[in-house]
């Protein structure tokens, strides 16, 4: 199961999870290559996450951006190169704790606190803490209210927080996030960004996918660029956006077209 049974013993809190265990750092790829058709679609990537703070991976619609998250997710298998996770093969055990969201959030049928209770059972967390850890992940995510509605009627942007709710429930080291506002009002956006934010404070490792600069500029500590599925710069936010070294990057924060 996930979580050592003593690290759960060890949780004195109801409701609270045991930080877990740091045996997904770092989350890393090495030589990744994904060809499709003909084309090549990740041109041999090299990049690794570890440790804390909120990096921000940019670049135009097409340059690899999901294709890498889902690659370092364990999702994809790449042509070439290896993803590891604390330096080995991802493994299915280890899944609670690299928490993923997609563009559109994927509800079970079941409520919102069904949602976020069958993703702790998953994680295997015991039937008895479940209820309290739900509870309290939709609390945090501002959906205490609505824990018992149907999760499928909820609008888009309760969704998503329930689908960051039930990915932060299970205290994962790290959350892999594409484009995870990108359906979204204004409202919701920043309603998402703050619970980004808090997981970041709270000490989570955060990727997050967006070809949204303003977003970047909210949220990031450090940038990767992608272009043609490279990697193309990668550096502190500030530094990246004042002055990009690429003329690709350039252009992107400009807004022109790059090809
Ligand atoms: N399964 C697939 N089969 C074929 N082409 C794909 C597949 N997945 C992605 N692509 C192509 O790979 C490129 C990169 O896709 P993607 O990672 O989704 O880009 P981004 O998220 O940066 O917009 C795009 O040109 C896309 O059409
Ligand atoms: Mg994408």
């Amino acid at each position: 199961m996930a979580m050592p049974e003593a690290a759960i013993a060890a949780s004195a809190v109801p409701g609270s999870l045991p930080p877990a265990a740091e045996v997904v750092l770092p989350i890393a790829g090495r030589g990744l290559v994904v060809r499709r058709g003909g084309r090549t679609l990740i041109d041999g990537i090299d990049i690794a996450f570890d440790g804390h703070g909120l990096t921000v991976v940019l670049g135009a619609n097409g340059a690899g951006k999901s294709l890498l998250l889902r690659l370092l997710a364990g999702l994809v298998a790449p042509d070439g190169g290896t993803v590891t996770w604390g330096g080995t093969p991802p493994q299915r055990r280890h899944a609670p704790f690299v928490g993923f969201v997609f563009q559109r959030p994927v509800m079970l049928r079941r409520t919102a606190l069904g949602n976020v209770r069958y993703a702790l059972k998953a994680a295997g967390v015991p039937r008895s803490m479940r209820d309290a850890i739900a509870h309290r992940a939709l609390g945090d995510a501002g959906l205490g209210d609505l824990a018992g509605w149907p999760a499928r009627l909820l609008s888009g942007g309760e969704q998503q927080r329930v689908a960051l709710a039930r990915a932060l429930a299970s205290s994962p080291r790290a959350l892999l996030l594409d484009e995870p506002t990108s359906n979204l009002d204004p409202a919701s956006t920043l309603a998402i960004e703050n619970l980004v934010l808090a997981a970041r404070k709270a000490g989570t490792r955060i990727v997050l996918v967006t070809h949204d600069l303003g977003q970047a500029r909210r949220l990031a500590d450090e940038i990767v660029f992608l272009h043609a599925g490279r990697v193309l710069e990668r550096a502190p936010a500030q530094h990246f956006l004042d002055g990009p070294s690429s003329g690709q990057a350039q252009a992107f924060l400009e807004g022109r077209i790059v090809l």
